[in-house]
Parts: C-alpha cells; sequence; structure tokens
C-alpha cells in the first residue's frame, strides 16, 4: 500500500466516526450544534488524527478503538481555528473552504460554538480515563497541550507579537505552543499508550509541528486560496510575526528542510518502531500545497 492509501484509510476512519459523532449530537438551542457541526464536517485535512493512528501502529498498537482521543483532538483543534478566526484575533472571513465560523452564524454564537467544542473534548477524553492509567496520562498530556501552556500560550504570544516581525526568539516559542504542542500531542499520545518513546516522539512531534506551521507561513505568502480553503496573504497585511517576516521566503524554505530533516533524524532513533508512515509523513508536510 502506499503512503496516499494509507493516509486515506486512517482519515475515512477518522471521518465515519467524525460523522457519526455529530450526527448524535443534539444540543439546545439547535443553533449550537449546527454550528459546531458546521466546523467539525467541513472538511480539515485531519492531519491531528491521522498523526495519532499513524503513531499508535508505529508503537505497535492498534487504533480501533482509540477514536475518542482522536475525536477530542480534533474538537480542541476545530475550536482553535474557530476563535483564531473571528476579528479580535485574525479576523478571517474564509476557512476550510468556507465562509468562517462567526461570518455563519455572527460572533457570540461562533465563540459560544469554540467553548463548546473545548467542553465537549474534555467529555470525550474524560470519558477514556477509567480504562488505565495510560489513558488518563494521555487525556492529561493533551489537556496540557491544548491550554496555558500550550496551544492557548503561544495563540497569545503570536498577538501579542503582531505589528513587531523580527523577533526570531518570539517565533520559535510561538511555533512551539501555538502549533508544535498539537501537533507533538497526538505522537506523545500515542508513546504513552505504548509505554515507550515518550522523548522521541515529544521531539519528532515539535520539530514537525515547526515543520507544519513552517509551511502554513510561506502558504499564507506564496500559496492558493482555493487549494488552501482559507484567506492568503494576511500575514503580511495584518503584520504577524511569521517565518516569512523573520527570514524572507528562501530562508523559511531553508528552515523548513531543517525541520524535516531533524523530523527524520529523530525517527531514525526510534529503533524498534515502524516508522514508514511518519517517514512520509513529514515529506508529505514538507511538500504540502493545502
Ligand atoms: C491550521 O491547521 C492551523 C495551524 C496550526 C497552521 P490545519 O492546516 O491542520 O487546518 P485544517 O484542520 O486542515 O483545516
Ligand atoms: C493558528 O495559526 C494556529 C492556531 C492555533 C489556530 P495561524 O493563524 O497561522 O493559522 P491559519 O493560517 O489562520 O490557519
Ligand atoms: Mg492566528
Ligand atoms: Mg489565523
Ligand atoms: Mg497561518
Amino acid at each position: 500500500m502506499n503512503f496516499q492509501e494509507q493516509f486515506e484509510i486512517y482519515r475515512t476512519h477518522f471521518e465515519t466516526y467524525l460523522e457519526n459523532r455529530c450526527a448524535g449530537m443534539a444540543f439546545e438551542p439547535q443553533i449550537l450544534t449546527e454550528s459546531m457541526r458546521y466546523s467539525l464536517l467541513s472538511g480539515g485535512k485531519r492531519i491531528r488524527p491521522v498523526l495519532f493512528f499513524s503513531a499508535l501502529e508505529a508503537f505497535g498498537l492498534s487504533f480501533a478503538g482509540e477514536e475518542p482521543l482522536a475525536f477530542a483532538l480534533e474538537c480542541i483543534h476545530t475550536y482553535s481555528l474557530i476563535h483564531d478566526d473571528l476579528p479580535a484575533m485574525d479576523n478571517d472571513d474564509f476557512r476550510r473552504g468556507r465562509p468562517s465560523n462567526h461570518k455563519v452564524f455572527g460572533e457570540a454564537n461562533a465563540i459560544l460554538a469554540g467553548d463548546a467544542l473545548l467542553s465537549y473534548a474534555f467529555d470525550c477524553m474524560l470519558s477514556e480515563c477509567g480504562r488505565d492509567r495510560a489513558h488518563l496520562c494521555a487525556a492529561q498530556a493533551l489537556s496540557r497541550a491544548a491550554g496555558a501552556e500550550g496551544m492557548v500560550a503561544g495563540q497569545s504570544l503570536d498577538l501579542l507579537s503582531t505589528g513587531k516581525p523580527g523577533d526570531e526568539k518570539a517565533l520559535l516559542a510561538i511555533y512551539r505552543n501555538k502549533t508544535g504542542r498539537l501537533i507533538a500531542a497526538p505522537v506523545v499520545m500515542a508513546a504513552i499508550l505504548s509505554g515507550q518513546y515518550q522523548k522521541e516522539a515529544e521531539a519528532f512531534g515539535l520539530a514537525l509541528g515547526a515543520l507544519f506551521q513552517l509551511t502554513d507561513d510561506i502558504l499564507d505568502a506564496v500559496g492558493n486560496r482555493a487549494a488552501l480553503g482559507k484567506s492568503i496573504g494576511k500575514d503580511a497585511q495584518e503584520g504577524k510575526l511569521t517565518a516569512v517576516s523573520v527570514y524572507g521566503l528562501e530562508g523559511a524554505r531553508r528552515r523548513a528542510d531543517e525541520s524535516a530533516r531533524k523530523c527524520l533524524d529523530v525517527l531514525h532513533t526510534m529503533e524498534s518502531a515502524d516508522t514508514g508512515f511518519l517517514t512520509q509523513l513529514t515529506e508529505y508536510v514538507r511538500g504540502r500545497d493545502r
């Protein structure tokens, strides 16, 4: 099986689970359910769930039965996108190929859809915690990656740094927190569940997160709006601190190559893991156009 086929297996397995969970949502008032479903079902790449399933397999575990943690992760990621697009943050009207949540449901409902998705993620995680101590630790790792020492901290620094392009130290902290922690979380959770390679999983995940945000910043500068499904040119317009503002386009591309190399170096150290798919996933992220 080639990489693309394997990616599709993980992705469709997750998508089926996600659709079932969304079909079962019946929160009142109905607009709350509708706005949560709108963003969850609007065709993200699902890279974090795919990372989780593939890392579980790399570490010798089956991914069947671990869908709730993948779902919690995607709920947290989706809430972060809804809030990221709000006028008070990046003020983006276009996301995942359609109008942003607040453009359809209004700002207040978009804030609440994000709140509800975050809380719902904790509900899903807590349901798994009784299984064993490893699931409890995995849920805790995801909680930390999402919050004030992870993604939220990164978003806060991202906003503070807007209008001050050029600070490399701040850029690296933003990369690590706003993107790296939620990209590393699925790999770290898989390592925790398998009882091995936790340090390596974190090092790989953070390097992949840096690569992911480097390509995100590059694509904001030179990508295609239709392929990306989101606005382009916004980072420069808003004076965001990005890899392109600090290193220039060519410098950012060089850093992306370096981050990809770092990912592969870490994978090589995990000798008993089956890292073939994660190797190809690294190359896919480096070359992505969406
Ligand atoms: C976008 O994440 C936000 C970043 C961290 C750069 P993705 O590029 O994974 O967004 P979706 O889930 O595919 O829409
Ligand atoms: C946002 O980074 C990362 C999140 C935590 C949502 P960006 O603001 O660059 O993400 P996009 O480009 O809007 O997807
Ligand atoms: Mg942002
Ligand atoms: Mg944004
Ligand atoms: Mg961006």
